[in-house]
């Protein structure tokens, strides 16, 4: 972490958990343990049909909460997509875009990533915008070229303006959901690869000024650690976003 630079933000990603009701009972269950948490953004993304649920056990609190994905268009025939505007209309800020499942299971390419990331942009919202390389991409050596090549392509066309709304998760697909956690070392080079990419694009000031979190089997062990470095300004999180004591645990690794 980095504060005198970029607000860092620790953020749970439901995935395909939780029924509204569950989504109210863990909420009110997590607000107290993070009240107060202020050097932190804690945001949770949630499944469509749970968001209402939770926004409202949510009012008055340091909680926000997200979108897991949003299509590029505004409307039409898109059977099954929700579009920027339609979260925007519920009062929805935040969204996470090309998480490695949507890739992995559901076709998603770096290119309708960037037409997401550009739509939910052009809208208004905040993207947390989630890439990373898999297993084999790192046991050949070639993890800084694929994150540098996502980062460009993802962030095609979206302007250095529009950056101060991107937050960048950088998550090692062979960590997601695995219990297997990059090493503090291997995700500080990798979020400097990522920080030294939009340097490129963007310039050092947008850089320094970008969030960039880490994803892929954090917890209330490695936390700590992992927040610990420079270029590593927060987390996404999956399982452990799913057990109040566990996110409180995270959450106090970033004050
Ligand atoms: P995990 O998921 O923490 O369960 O590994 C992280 C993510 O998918 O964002």
């Amino acid at each position: 972490m980095n504060p005198t630079k970029r607000r860092t933000v620790i953020a749970g990603n439901w995935k395909m958990n939780f029924t509204p009701a569950e989504a109210t009972a863990f909420i009110n269950e997590v607000k107290p343990l993070v009240a107060g948490k202020d050097n932190c953004d804690v945001i949770f993304c949630a499944p469509y049909v749970t968001i209402a649920a939770a926004q409202e056990a949510a009012k008055g609190s340091n909680i926000k909460i997200g979108a897991e994905n949003v299509h590029f268009a505004e409307k039409g025939a898109y059977t099954g997509e929700v579009s920027a505007q339609m979260l925007t209309a519920c009062g929805v800020e935040y969204v996470i875009i090309g998480h490695s499942e949507r890739r992995q299971y559901f076709g998603e390419t770096d290119e309708t990533v960037n037409l997401r990331t550009k739509a939910a942009l052009a809208a208004g919202m905040k993207v947390i915008l989630c890439l990373g390389e898999v297993k084999e991409q790192r046991l050949s050596g070639i993890t800084d070229e694929v994150v540098a090549m996502q980062t460009k392509l993802d962030l095609l066309g979206v302007t250095a303006d529009q950056m101060k709304n991107v937050i960048i998760a950088y998550e090692p697909v062979w960590a997601i959901g695995t219990g297997l956690t990059a090493t503090p070392e291997q995700a500080e080079e990798t979020c400097g690869v990522i920080r030294k990419t939009l340097a490129a694009l963007y310039g050092e000031e947008v850089a320094e000024a970008t969030t960039i979190q880490y994803g892929g089997s954090m917890n209330e062990k490695n936390a700590g650690e992992l927040l610990a470095k420079p270029n590593v300004d927060g987390g996404l999180i999956g399982g452990a976003s799913l057990v109040a004591e566990k996110f409180k645990a995270i959450v106090d690794a970033a004050q």
